[in-house]
């Protein structure tokens, strides 16, 4: 029999749905609580009139809000590229190649020690308030490694991605034909059972339009759905390719054209923003204004990787967004909860209706808008993942 527990004096509560509360799209309720019943939250409203429950859990006048949804992270992989970065702040640009230096360290490490950085990030990642991430293989780059990437991350996540297709890897330079085939054949077999998505990296230097196409479509026959890291360094048919395609979701968007954000602003595909890897490679900020004022559902999340962006930490993308991309503090919150769920097409987080899974943060502060006015602080001081206190 499960237990019902209260959480009540919450100073501001998000809900991310619009019929509760202010009526806005976080739905934020004032003097609130949040009653929650085994996995799920069972009801949300002002606290003087909250149900009896068996537990009473006070918030203290601090803000609840849905776990965040990291929906794009590469968090199996061994190895460091400090010398990378530090070459990179010293005015080196970034490029696709600084993956193999993480695809030599991963194929070299042992399934525990890629197990055991695997988790010291998705503990990292809980204790600043996110509750769901999706994660990719992508460092492996053989059969055998892409599989056990799956298989590992499959232990921690429903939400994994396929990235067979991240580079092609030293071992096939001469002939990208033959990796193309290798990814869409025997690799895919391989790592189909142990993924939900399959993803591409269709950029100059990765696989170009039609490669992705080929990619993605052979993914999507064994049951995988697709999104795309598009967009990113340079112009290019990635976004375009992800509307036709369905792609749940078009991860980066750097580079667009008017015709990508009206295919954005016209398809079903979600535009993911990842600043920590615009931060991490000086490199220039997504116009998320361009986006939300084109009708655009925008996700963010951190893209946690060794190479571009190695931040497990949505609170600071939040910040980002806020100060250099031109998103409001409210559009910046929902983006990496209601918009990270959207980017893995799930109903059942990223909000707190009644129902929804009971993943919520709280927040040492008034307001949700704290989350970017005091950028680098450790607001987070609670955290429920399916009901249960983790943090
Ligand atoms: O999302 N863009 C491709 N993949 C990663 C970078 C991976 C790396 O540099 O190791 C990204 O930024
Ligand atoms: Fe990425």
């Amino acid at each position: 029999m499960s237990s019902s527990t209260v959480i009540t004096n919450i100073a501001t509560l998000v809900t991310n749905d619009p019929s509760l509360g202010d009526g806005s799209p976080l739905g934020l309720v004032q003097d609130a609580a949040v009653v929650i019943d085994g996995d799920r939250v069972a009801w949300t409203g002002e606290a003087s009139k909250a149900p009896a429950t068996d537990n009473r859990v006070d918030a203290g006048g601090r803000t609840v809000l849905p776990g965040f949804v990291d929906s794009h992270s590469h968090l199996v992989f061994a190895g460091d590229r400090t010398q990378e970065f530090n070459a990179r702040m010293s005015g080196r640009s970034y490029t696709a190649g600084g993956i193999r230096t993480t695809v030599a360290a991963t194929r070299a490490a042992s399934d525990a020690e890629l197990e055991a950085n695997l988790t010291h990030y998705l503990a990292e990642a809980l204790r600043q308030g996110t509750t769901t991430f999706e994660t990719k293989s992508g460092y492996g780059l053989t059969v055998e490694d892409e599989a056990r990437a799956l298989r590992l991350a499959a232990r921690h996540t429903d939400e994994v991605t396929y990235l067979g297709a991240h580079i092609v890897p030293p071992d096939h330079a001469d002939d990208p034909a033959a990796y193309v085939a290798l990814v869409t054949g025997e690799m895919l077999d391989a790592c189909a059972p142990h993924a939900r998505w399959i993803d591409v990296f269709c950029e100059k230097g990765a696989f170009d339009g039609d490669q992705a196409r080929a990619i993605l479509t052979a993914g999507r026959a064994k049951g995988l759905h697709p999104r795309i890291h598009a967009n990113q360094l340079s112009y290019g048919p990635g976004v375009q390719l992800a509307v036709e395609l369905d792609a749940a979701s078009a991860d980066h968007c750097t580079h667009l054209t008017d015709d990508d954000v009206d295919a954005l602003a016209n398809g079903s595909t979600v535009a993911t923003l990842l600043p920590g890897a615009e931060f991490s490679t000086r490199a220039k900020w997504p116009d998320a204004r361009r986006l939300l004022d084109a009708g655009v559902t925008v996700a963010l999340s951190t893209d946690c990787n060794p190479g571009s962006s190695f931040t497990s930490s949505v609170p600071f993308c939040i910040a980002l967004a806020v100060r250099d991309m031109r998103m409001t503090p409210d559009e910046a919150v929902w983006s990496a909860t209601a918009g990270g769920a959207a980017a893995l097409r799930r109903t059942d987080i990223g909000h707190l209706t009644p129902g929804a899974r009971a993943d919520l943060t709280l927040l040492d502060a008034p307001s949700h808008v704290h989350l970017a006015y005091r950028p680098g602080v450790p607001l987070v001081s609670g955290v429920w993942r399916g009901g249960v206190r983790v943090v």
